[in-house]
């Protein structure tokens, strides 16, 4: 487990009709919602992120198809399998991700706590550690 990373069970109102999840602040969200994207469209075998956040908290949900989310928290990391369109990946601040694995079609929302800010990212890798490693 990496710390402060967690898989929310999102409500899933079953229906005949065709099923409904959702989100919402303050209720089942860890944070407010700023900002929401999606990846989509992705080539097999591509990967994106390969970075992490300073202030950005984001939920993450395989909307359709699935995807891995690679986590690490400077020391260890660990794989998280999405593909349930009614379960989100809660990755704090200070966490690197990669995601890999996209299946053909696969959908990925993704919420996030603030406007898109490059300055928030941290793009290396060593600098990422470094930065960890002063904070522990
Ligand atoms: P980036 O977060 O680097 O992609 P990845 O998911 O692979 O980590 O975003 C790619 C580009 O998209 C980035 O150069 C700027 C743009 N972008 C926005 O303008 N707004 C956003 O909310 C996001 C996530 C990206």
């Amino acid at each position: 487990m990496i710390k402060g990373v967690q898989l929310i069970e999102l409500p899933k109102i079953k229906d005949p009709r065709g099923n409904l999840s959702f989100f919402e602040n303050s209720s089942i969200m860890p944070f407010d919602i700023k900002r929401t994207y999606w990846i989509y469209d992705v080539p097999g075998g591509e990967t994106r992120g390969g970075h992490a956040f300073i202030e950005s908290h984001e939920l993450m949900v395989a909307l359709s198809g699935s995807f891995d989310v690679v986590l690490h928290d400077g020391t260890k990391e660990v794989k998280y399998s999405l593909n349930k369109s009614y379960v989100g990946l809660y990755v704090p601040n200070l966490i690197w991700r990669q995601i890999e694995n996209f299946s053909t079609n696969s959908l990925a929302l993704i919420v996030s706590n603030i406007s898109y800010n490059e300055k928030d990212y941290i793009r290396d890798f060593d600098e990422f550690k470094k930065i960890k490693n002063g904070i522990k």
